[in-house]
Parts: structure tokens; sequence; C-alpha cells
């Protein structure tokens, strides 16, 4: 899809989402605001680190189950974040190579490194990136459809972005629309941050402080309500570090989920 980003958009003084949260994973593409947002969280909130870390596991084994044993080729990834290690398309084509992958978001920082750094890491398969706002699905679909062929299964994948929207029904929304557009056999994968403990939700009270963009932490149960009509990949939905683990589970507030849509 043709995007342009006006360069004036990526401003260094303001902490932005996609920066911060490569701060967190470890990762070099942030500026001083979004240190210091990221430290004014981390400071009450230490383990927001760990979650960042976790949540690129949980990714690496979720496509890889789904790549693997679900057979899916196509993913639509939605608040891609900025490239770090293991991106979706390389855990999914050093798996299926013919693989193929929508990545959204609506950062322009995002945008730029999208073009550089999202190249198809195999002849056989293809990456694309659409920049788009999860507020409008139709453009996210439109985007979609110039890659994928929707007549086969899509694992949509909404990795800890749906917390920007503080209404439950309008994230419903905007999963369910995107999932009505693909056919039986294809899954959603969602994990988000949970307020099931008191120094996380401090935490998110730190990052709006600090002047990030606030992010509301919900219960697993209003999470669950997201996967409505479709069936709970085992082991349903679990603290992300419980989701089928390669290494001992630590407790962490962060709650995610895989499942097929009947
Ligand atoms: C916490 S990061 C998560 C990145 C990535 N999904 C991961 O698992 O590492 C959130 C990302 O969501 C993006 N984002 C926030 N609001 C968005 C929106 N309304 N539409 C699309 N992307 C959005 C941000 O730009 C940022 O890149």
């Amino acid at each position: 899809m043709a995007d342009s980003v006006d360069p004036a958009a990526i401003d260094s003084e303001v902490p932005h989402a996609a920066r911060i949260w490569n701060y967190w994973m470890g990762g070099k593409d942030n500026y001083a605001s979004d240190r210091a947002a990221g430290d004014a969280v981390a400071e009450v909130y230490p383990q927001i680190v760990t979650m960042a870390r976790l949540s690129r596991r949980f990714l690496v084994r979720a496509v890889g189950h789904l790549a693997g044993e679900c057979g899916i080729r196509q993913f639509i990834d939605i608040g891609t974040g900025l490239p770090t290690m293991q991106n979706t398309h390389e855990v999914a084509q050093s798996i299926a190579p013919e693989s193929r992958i929508v990545y959204v978001d609506n950062d322009p920082l995002v945008l730029v490194h999208a073009r550089a750094l999202m190249g198809s890491v195999t002849g056989e398969g293809a990456t694309t990136y659409v920049h788009a706002d999860y507020h409008d699905p139709d453009r996210i679909l439109d985007g979609a459809r110039e890659m994928l062929d929707f007549g086969k299964p899509v694992a949509v994948m909404f990795m800890g972005v749906l917390g920007y929207e503080p209404d439950l029904a309008v994230v419903r929304g905007i999963v369910g629309r995107v999932m009505d557009a693909t056919p039986s056999g294809s899954h959603l994968v969602l994990w988000d941050g949970t307020d099931t403990g008191a120094e996380v939700v401090e935490g998110a009270e730190k990052l709006v402080e600090s002047g990030g963009v606030p992010y509301v932490l919900r219960g697993p149960e209003q999470l669950a309500r997201c996967f409505e009509g479709l069936e709970m990949v085992e082991p349903g939905l679990v603290p992300i570090s419980e989701w089928r683990p390669d290494t001992a589970p630590v407790p962490i507030d962060a709650y995610g989920a895989v499942a097929r849509k009947p």
C-alpha cells in the first residue's frame, strides 16, 4: 500500500508507544523522552521489562504453533511495533518459507523502519506493511487483501496493543470486524497487560504522568470477551509465560491466548 510519512510527525521530544516498548525490549530505536517515560514506569513496576521480553517469547511460540501444527500461512500482525528480534515474518517463514505477513501500525517511525527491515527472509514468502489505525479495520482489510487470500485461513494478531482503546465494546468491535472477514480455520492471537497487581496498575499511572500514551489494563475476564464465538486452543487464556511454555513459567501481569474460528 502506498504510504508516505511527514518527518515532522516523528517527534523525538514526545514519548512514543512503539519506542518505549522498543526500549523495554532492549532495542536501540528510542529517544531520551522514551527512555524517561519507560524508566518512570519501571521504577514502580520493574517487571515491565520482563513482560516485554516474555511477550516476544509468547509471540514466537504462538506463531510457531500456527505455522507448524495448524498449517497457517497468512498472518496480519496489528500494532506491529518497531522491528526487534524474532519478528512475526522471521518466525513464520523459518517454519514455512512461503508464509505471507501483513504488518500494521499507526506510528510513523514504524513505517520508516518497516520499509527497511521487514523484507521477506525467503524467496517464496512475502511481507508488506499497512500504515493504519486499528480503529479503521476496513483500511487494514483493504491493505491486507492486496497480499492475502481471504479464502484461506488467516492468523490475526493483536499483541499488547488493545489497551490504547479504553472502551471494551470498541475493542470487541475492531477484533470482530477483522475476524468476520476471515474464513473458518482462521485464528485470533491476542495478549494484553492485565490489572492483576497493584504495581502494574501504578506503572500504568506513571506512564500517563510521564507523557506516554495512556494504556488501559483489563482483567482476564474482559480479555476473554474478545474471544467469544471462537474455540480456545489449549491451554486457553493464561498468563503469557504459561502458554505452552518452553521454560519454567514466571508470574506476569499479562494474559494471552490463541483461538480458532470454527
Ligand atoms: C506495546 S507495542 C507492541 C508491539 C508489538 N505488537 C509487540 O508485541 O512487540 C504497541 C504498538 O501498537 C501501536 N499502536 C498503538 N495504537 C495503535 C492503533 N490505534 N493502531 C495501530 N497501531 C497502534 C504502537 O504504535 C506500537 O507500535
